[in-house]
């Protein structure tokens, strides 16, 4: 049997499958109120139906004044939950936990890399503003400390109804330099209160929202964390402070930590900045993987540049995760897993090579995913240019409709 086909028993007791996950992608499908919509059961099935023990969903918003992007599903408690909303998100879970699929809710807040198309006026730990252009991104306000102690009752309340609509777990985003991210450097996080200092100050709000979740919930629901193995930035959240963090989530008996690196201004995540020799042996911080399985007994998901079977059972085999988190291929290829496990197939198709420019990449993969939900089958031949023209254009579109703005 292959390594890929073994199931994996969570700390909570709940079996994965096997050792395939669908990564977090954001999906761009929710309505003008930003409540799910049949799009998502439509590329949820898909999803579940091509065969990974886990799926984890796009990220969705905790507080609606803070979006990623405009085609966020929020869920906050101001709007729309009951009116419809709810409704659509259980078609969405049963359609995402399907033949036995793990689907948990990645739940996130974005902070300062919450887009000026959506919010003028974004909120960080500190008021510290990203070194890319303020046209895209506008300059945050440090968040009161009245704000930051009502981040892990939002995340908490986001969960409750994960768990309510069928969802069987929720993710919480503290990696690529969302909310919890910028409170874990110090780079964004210069606070002088209780929230800011040394790590375990800095750590604290993702402890407390750890927390607050596991409350809302109840055991045999889990609870996942995605972390950076490194912001690798020079004075930044680094790998050893990593692994201080995830002995602490262990303690708090998370049941997987996802683990990627990078933000917005340094993309490691796709693989940005990386030698070419790691591109080569696929799995960008398959070293960092190594420690952080030392250094706590968490189940790990690793996520980030896996293409071939030799290089996702080869990771499994040295026992540096436990899980391979699949992404880009999966907004193309959403029965990838069920082909690599029946040795249908022995190789993700790395699309990202082939877009021209380079930069084109995440309009071309947010398009596929937008295809799949209305029904339509991806488009491998899209151009690079079309791809950007497409991407901007949807996303000016659904801002313009959203409700209240
Ligand atoms: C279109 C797109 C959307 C993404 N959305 C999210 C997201 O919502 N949350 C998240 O944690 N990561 C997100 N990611 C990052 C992926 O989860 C993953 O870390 C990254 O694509 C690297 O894995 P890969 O090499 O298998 O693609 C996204 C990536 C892409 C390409």
């Amino acid at each position: 049997m292959s390594l890929l086909a073994q199931p994996l028993k969570l700390p909570n007791g709940i079996v994965l499958k096997n050792r395939i996950g669908k990564a977090p992608l954001t999906e761009g499908l929710a309505d003008e109120m930003n409540r799910a919509t049949a799009r998502h059961a439509s590329l949820y099935g898909k999803w579940a139906e091509g065969g990974a023990g886990v799926v984890v969903t796009g990220n969705v918003q905790v507080d609606r004044r803070y979006l990623e992007r405009p085609g966020n599903v929020v869920i906050d408690g101001s709007l729309g939950e009951v009116e419809g909303g709810l409704e659509a998100l259980r078609a969405y879970a049963r359609a995402g936990t399907a033949h036995g699929t793990q689907l948990w809710m990645q739940i996130s807040h974005p902070g300062r890399q919450t887009p000026r198309r959506v919010c003028d006026h974004p909120v960080a730990p500190s008021a510290v503003p990203l070194a890319l252009p303020e046209s895209a991104f506008a300059r945050p306000r440090a968040m009161t400390a009245d704000e930051v102690a009502e981040v892990p009752r939002r995340f908490a309340h986001t969960a409750a109804m994960a768990r309510a609509a069928g969802f069987t777990g929720v993710q919480i985003h503290a990696a690529h330099g969302y909310l919890l991210s910028q409170f874990l450097t110090p780079l964004v996080n210069k606070r002088e209160d209780r929230w800011g200092g040394g790590l375990a100050a800095r750590a604290g709000l993702l402890l407390e929202v750890v927390r607050a979740v596991r409350q809302a919930t109840a055991p045999g629901f889990c609870i996942s964390v995605k972390l950076n193995s490194s912001d690798f930035q020079q004075g930044g959240f680094s790998n050893e402070e990593c692994l201080q963090v995830v002995r602490w989530l262990g303690e708090a008996s998370v049941d997987l930590i996802e683990i990627s690196g990078g933000n917005y201004e340094r993309p490691a995540m796709m693989g940005s900045g990386a030698k070419e020799s790691t591109v080569k042996r696929e799995a960008y911080f398959l070293d960092y993987a190594r420690l952080i399985k030392q250094a706590a007994p968490v189940p790990i998901m690793l996520t980030g540049g896996f293409r071939t079977k030799a290089a996702m059972e080869g990771a499994l085999a040295e026992g540096a995760c436990d899980v391979i988190g699949l992404g880009r291929p999966m907004c193309v290829d959403t029965d990838l897993p069920h082909r690599l496990l029946t040795g249908e197939t022995d190789r993700a198709e790395a699309y990202e090579d082939r877009i021209v420019p380079a930069k084109a990449g995440l309009g071309w993969f947010c398009l596929q995913l937008i295809a799949h939900g209305d029904g339509r089958d991806p488009d491998r031949a899209m151009s690079g240019d079309d791809a950007i023209k497409g991407y901007i254009a949807n996303e000016e579109k659904t801002a313009a409709a959203l409700v209240g703005r």
